[in-house]
């Protein structure tokens, strides 16, 4: 059952280091492998996540190692990975899955990918169809996992208009088009994270990005081999948040979190927190390995509401279940919109926020993709044990809930936040908080 319990406390200290970004931990990685060279990578989060996509590359032929805190990749080129001798299971990690989907789309073999039960329920036919656009073959029971793929040498050119606004549908594609005698076009409607392309650029791939409108179009011009380069890896902002989210609803809390990525476009929930009367502050801006990365520090706040519609939400999609849970403790109501993708998330993050929140006696409605919150000047109750649906941030959202509400919080599956945040508790521990 692997259950947590998150008691509530009076206050969180501390200066800390958070562990890298998983979006440009997973790409470093598919990055480094193919590419001519050695890669060394630093500030790669080991979590779950990371550790299944290293075993797979490996099993393809790539050389990884550990060094103290470094990994080091010996790259085999765009289109040099080899065959494994069996399936390849992919875990938890959707990211991970739908870009080496698009990796494998330009290697020459043929490869079953499978994932755990939660991964199994996501769907695969948002890449199914743009890479079978591009010559792969790729076999599925109902656009979900377990896929078989056969790839191709040479991918064929196109012009895709992202109807979903998913970084990993964009990335996906991009990293198919490496071994394309032509130019692909991506049209992004909404801007996405854009790690993909700032490390595609860094490894020298012919990629270029132009603004039109609302849109981007990016196009990268495949078959032109990358060269390895040395990553730093800055903290990932999603976990950041969900520690600072503590210090803002528990009193007398201030955190410093270090060199963590403030990439614009993980920046919507920032600005978000700022409206809700967050006590914010963003010090030391600097860039590493071309992305943006600053401190920030968290104060205890008394937040208000906000309502927020879908762009919004897509711009902090991972960061809704942590929204939903420090709306719970604002003095007004919040509510959210145009939350579809929510469902399709390691959990149906709409319900298992809806199902959590009501557990701990907050007012809460449903509405059409998206959630009314009631505010309330009292903090909520709390006292449940809640679901995870092994959703690794449904449960350190709870978690952190725990340590501000009436009563303690627990957490069933909790497991699953070795996934992104290997040491989540020892972290918010050492800052003041009882988990346990
Ligand atoms: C990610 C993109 C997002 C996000 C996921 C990580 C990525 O998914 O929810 O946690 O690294 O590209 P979508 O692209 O499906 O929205």
């Amino acid at each position: 059952m692997n259950q947590l319990s998150s008691s509530p406390i009076n206050s969180l200290k501390g200066i800390i280091n958070i562990p890298g970004d998983k979006s440009i931990s997973h790409r470093s990685l598919i990055l480094g492998a193919l590419s001519i060279g050695v890669t060394k990578i630093d500030g790669l989060v080991f979590s779950e996540d990371t550790l299944n996509l290293i075993n797979v590359l490996k099993t393809m032929g790539v050389k990884i190692i550990k060094k103290g805190k470094k990994i080091i990749i010996y790259g085999v080129g765009i289109g040099g990975l080899k065959k494994p001798n069996k399936t390849r299971f992919m875990g938890n990690s959707g990211t991970a899955t739908r870009l080496m989907i698009g990796v494998l789309s330009n290697q020459e073999f043929k490869v079953n990918i499978s994932g755990d039960k939660s991964l199994s329920k996501r769907p695969m036919s948002r890449i199914i169809e743009p890479l079978t656009e591009m010559g792969a073959e790729i076999k599925s029971k109902n656009g979900k996992l377990p896929v078989t793929i056969k790839g191709v040498n040479e991918t064929l050119p196109i012009n895709y208009n992202l109807t979903i606004p998913s970084a990993q549908v964009k990335s996906s594609i991009l990293l198919a088009s490496l071994g394309t005698p032509g130019l692909t076009t991506v049209i992004e409607n909404e801007i996405t994270r854009n790690h993909t392309e700032i490390l595609l650029k860094l490894f020298g791939a012919n990629i270029k990005i132009k603004r039109k409108k609302n849109k981007n179009l990016i196009s990268l011009r495949g078959q032109q081999e990358l060269i390895a380069k040395n990553i730093k890896i800055s903290g990932d902002s999603s976990s950041a948040l969900i520690v600072g989210a503590a210090a803002l609803i528990t009193p007398n809390s201030e955190i410093k979190i270090k060199n963590v990525n403030v990439n614009k476009t993980r920046f919507t929930f920032f600005n978000v927190l700022k409206k809700m009367n967050a006590n914010i502050h963003i010090s030391k801006k600097k860039y590493i390995s071309n992305e943006e990365t600053a401190d920030i520090t968290f104060k205890s706040s008394k937040l208000k509401g906000i309502h927020i519609g879908k762009k919004t939400v897509s711009g902090m999609i991972d960061e809704m279940p942590i929204f939903s849970v420090i709306a719970s403790f604002a003095s007004t109501n919040s509510s959210f919109s145009g939350g579809e993708e929510l469902k399709y998330k390691e959990s149906n993050r709409i319900d298992t926020v809806y199902n959590g929140l009501l557990k701990c006696k907050v007012k809460v409605k449903k509405k059409l993709n998206g959630l009314i919150i009631i505010g309330n000047k009292n903090k909520p109750y709390g006292g449940s044990t809640i679901q995870s649906n092994f959703d690794h941030r449904i449960a350190m959202s709870f978690l952190v809930m725990g340590t501000a509400s009436k009563k303690k919080i627990k957490i069933n599956e909790s497991n699953c936040v070795k996934t992104s945040f290997p040491n989540f508790t020892t972290l918010m521990n050492n800052l003041g908080a009882k988990i346990s």
